[in-house]
């Protein structure tokens, strides 16, 4: 009857801890998924538009690349366009060729004249025509933005 007696606090205590315990590991599991939930699940690229500078950095009928940005500006006499320096094929970044006057792919061979249309495979479309605007007197380009293959930013 003694040794009931004696052994019950212990018992107790060990349940009373398993207790704390439990409630431990829900507190510390229910922190991890709130934290997991608050911060964000995104990627931060770089932003798609950006600003090349003033048109007058840009000779007239000039190519100009911005490999890192992966953009080509082109001058015309009538104004500009900007042609993605993604190749269509498998997605290799193009080159400018100034003495062949060729953006070339370095990757399968591709060519592609000054305004994106495919002069040899295997890229299967021209490269892209992507958004140019002016802004505040700067040129504004937006890789996200695919426009008509004859759009030109007057100047
Ligand atoms: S990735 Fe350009 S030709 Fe293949």
């Amino acid at each position: 009857m003694n040794e009931e007696k004696s052994e019950a606090p212990g018992r107790r205590r060990f349940l009373w801890l398993s207790g704390l315990g439990a409630v431990g590991a829900t507190a510390v599991g229910g922190a991890a998924v709130l934290a997991d939930y608050v911060n964000p699940k995104v990627l931060f690229e770089p932003p798609t538009a950006f600003s090349l500078g003033k048109p007058d950095m840009f000779p007239v009928n000039s190519v100009t690349a911005d490999y890192e940005r992966k953009v080509y500006v082109v001058r015309t006499e009538v104004g500009f366009f900007a042609l993605s320096a993604v190749c269509t094929h498998l997605g290799c970044i193009t080159r400018w060729l100034e003495d062949e006057e060729t953006i070339a792919c370095p990757c399968h061979g591709s060519k592609f004249t000054r305004d994106g249309a495919v002069v040899q495979g295997p890229a299967p479309r021209a490269l892209r025509h992507i958004a140019i605007r002016l802004e505040e007197g700067e040129l504004i380009v937006d890789t996200a933005v695919e426009v008509e293959r004859d759009a030109i930013l007057r100047t």
